[in-house]
């Protein structure tokens, strides 16, 4: 998150300077609210170190120190915490009324955003343009794939990544990976198949690098492991992940199998409704966790075949429509011969594109 932040800081006091010799409204009366405007942005700019702003849930209004310690017990921790789970849970966890919860969210909220911690809610149109232009990117360095998604993932997005079994949607979390830690960055990889391999993440790195065994090993200190065999691990993990948010801030986040597990837990008809509160709980807190802590959150998804599907291709993703509208972006890894296709299938700024690449020793790479 500081690095994320610092990164941001650089690029919009770059910016600001520019702004600053083109614009100098002081002498016009009628841009004063302008000038005033302008210097709001340069104080913002200053983003505060994330550990001296006071995050404590204490200082809402009727949280005292029982109801500190329910939510303590189900992990609500931090003020970023209430954000990421939302009024209902927090007052099923708590039993306050929903109102005066909804109230700890919308405080939260503004404390936050007065912090600048979080974007603002009511950002200038022009300002979040260049906002979402300045956001940094994590690429895989196959520059098809990238161009598919814009240049890489970014923060405040969730990614969907869904195919066959051995389409390479492990493979392009690797290699995203790779590129995060290689620059430095930490990344949170949450594993729901038990298929993430130190030692893959070794050879991508060094195929793609000059770099030694020792040094590349090196790098995997950049990546926390989480391993969750089933659903009540993956939801408890995700409850708990602030913690590690704040201190790692990670440049990426991965769930790696995270919907495929309901489907295999929760099998039959009855169990349905069920399962997709499960999921819609996961969907929620997963896209939370991209906007609240201001990292790209990527996690794969299986498919299943529509047998009542005439014409065209019957593989559908799998968790309906509570997946389908929480993902920001929703990309088909597909088989094809050697090749492999990337497919953009949903995305609220890219046209329906394909973007081909082949699997190596260095992750995903463009066709030669
Ligand atoms: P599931 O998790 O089973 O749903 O599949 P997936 O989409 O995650 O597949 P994954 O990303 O694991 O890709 C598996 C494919 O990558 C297989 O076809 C492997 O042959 C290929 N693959 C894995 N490692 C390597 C490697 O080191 N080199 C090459 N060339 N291919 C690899
Ligand atoms: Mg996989």
């Amino acid at each position: 998150m500081m690095e994320l932040i610092s990164e941001f800081d650089d690029k919009m006091v770059k910016k600001k300077e520019i702004v600053d010799e083109e614009n100098d409204f002081s002498q016009n009366p009628e841009r004063q609210g302008d000038v005033e405007e302008e210097d709001k942005i340069e104080r913002e700019d200053g983003y505060p170190p994330i550990d001296d702003v006071d995050l404590s849930v204490s200082q809402l209004d009727g949280v005292g120190a029982v109801t500190q310690k329910k939510l303590e017990t189900f992990g609500v921790t931090n003020l970023i915490d209430i954000c990421v789970r939302g009024a209902r849970e927090v007052s099923e966890i708590t039993s306050v009324a929903k109102p005066t919860c909804d109230s700890w969210v919308f405080k939260a909220q503004k404390i936050l955003e007065d912090n600048n911690l979080i974007r603002k809610s009511d950002m200038d149109v022009m300002d979040l343009m260049d906002y979402h232009e300045q956001l940094p990117t994590v690429s895989t360095g196959c520059t098809e794939v990238d161009e598919l998604m814009g240049g890489g993932v970014r923060p405040e997005a969730t990614y969907e990544i869904y195919g066959e079994f051995g389409a390479g949607k492990t493979q392009f979390c690797n290699t995203l990976t790779c590129n995060a830690i290689a620059e430095g960055g930490n990344v949170i990889w949450i594993d729901c198949e038990d298929t993430f391999k130190p030692k893959r993440i070794v050879e991508i790195l060094m195929a793609r690098e000059e770099i030694t065994s020792e040094e590349a090993k090196e790098k995997l200190n950049n990546i926390t492991y989480l391993y969750t065999p089933n659903t009540e691990q993956l939801l408890g993990t995700i409850n708990a992940l602030s913690t590690l948010l704040l201190e790692k801030k990670p440049k990426l986040v991965i769930l790696d199998g995270a919907i495929g597990q309901f489907r295999e837990e929760y099998l039959g008809r009855g169990t349905l409704a069920e399962r997709q509160m499960q999921i819609a709980r996961l969907m929620t807190h997963i896209k939370n966790i991209s906007f609240y802590f201001r990292c790209p959150v990527v996690f794969t998804n299986q498919v299943q075949s529509d047998p009542s599907m005439m014409f065209g291709d019957p593989i559908k993703p799998i968790g309906g429509n509570v997946v389908a509208h929480a993902s920001t972006y929703r990309i088909y890894f597909k088989k094809s011969g050697k090749k492999r296709l990337a497919r953009m299938v949903d995305s609220p700024e890219h046209a329906q594109a394909d973007a081909e690449y082949i699997l190596t020793d260095k992750g995903l790479v463009n066709v030669e």
